[in-house]
């Protein structure tokens, strides 16, 4: 124990604490997600304990809090996640596109959105719960045009997007009304929309999408980019030595979900 000092983070002069409420650019917010530290904690350990051109990583990045504020301050962000919706967070803010592109993206998915010819009885029961069969089409539509994509960072990008308003409690939220950082559990959704007459909303997608597209973008983005992995944190492929810093938070033991 001796090794090991415990600093009260109340009682740092300079602390993240004393950031106000949503410090940190918008695209720290396409996506909520539990378990996420602030980004002004990240940016106080970068700040802190790395130089410009270090190499910052976080093995256990989650939606890519400590990545993208490496990136933004001139260090290379790397983050890496077991699971896949990890991953596309992460990935979409140390190698972001450009607005132009994503909002070019919107315009050629509208021209080529067809959602009549999707059959949303093929989609699971607990996903159906959340959604209207007139939004449910579009979003299986949608997901179609993105898997046509050849730049993987714009298909990363997009989908980051969706993730970010595939469920929640506003207007640009597809689904019925509900917590935006997890996933309601379906059984309790059903209940609750038979037993309250909750009517499911009907979402234009790409509407709403661009709505995203504007609010995400309204900060910029960082001009350096960083790296992207998804793999198991014991078996990651990077050297020791080419990481300046770790900024991480580990997950509770046996909490891997996947
Ligand atoms: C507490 S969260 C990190 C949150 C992150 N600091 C942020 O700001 O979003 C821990 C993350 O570890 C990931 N994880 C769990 N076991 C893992 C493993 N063996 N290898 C890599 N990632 C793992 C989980 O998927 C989860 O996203």
């Amino acid at each position: 124990m001796g090794r090991y000092r415990y600093i009260l983070s109340y009682g740092i002069r300079d602390s993240w604490k004393y950031a106000r409420d949503g410090w940190g650019i918008a695209l720290h917010r396409i996506c909520s997600r539990t378990g996420s530290f602030p980004p002004s904690l990240a940016h106080y350990f970068v700040m802190k304990y790395s130089r410009i051109g270090d190499v910052v990583l976080d093995p256990f990045s989650g939606k890519g809090t400590a990545p993208l504020e490496a990136c933004l301050n001139g260090r290379i962000g790397v983050g890496n996640d077991l699971s896949p919706e990890a991953y596309v967070l992460t990935r979409a803010k140390v190698r972001p596109v450009p607005k132009r592109r994503v909002l070019e993206w919107i315009d050629y998915a509208e021209r080529r959105l067809d959602p009549s010819s999707y059959e949303v009885s093929e989609v699971d029961d607990d996903v159906r719960a959340f959604y209207s069969n007139y939004t449910l089409r579009q979003i299986l539509a949608v997901r179609d045009l993105i898997d046509e994509i050849d730049d993987e960072d714009l298909a990363i990008f997009i989908k980051a997007m969706m993730l970010g308003i595939l469920h929640g409690p506003t207007k640009i939220h597809l689904s019925v009304r509900c917590s935006h950082s997890f996933s309601m559990a379906p059984g309790y959704v059903k209940r609750y929309v038979k037993e309250n007459g909750v009517k499911k909303p009907k979402r234009d997608v790409l509407k709403c999408l661009r709505i995203k597209a504007e609010r995400v973008f309204k900060d910029g983005i960082p001009s350096v980019k960083g790296f992207a992995y998804m793999n198991d944190a014991r078996s990651l492929p990077i050297e020791d030595e080419s990481v300046d810093l770790v900024v991480t938070s580990p997950p509770y033991f046996n909490m891997q979900t996947l």
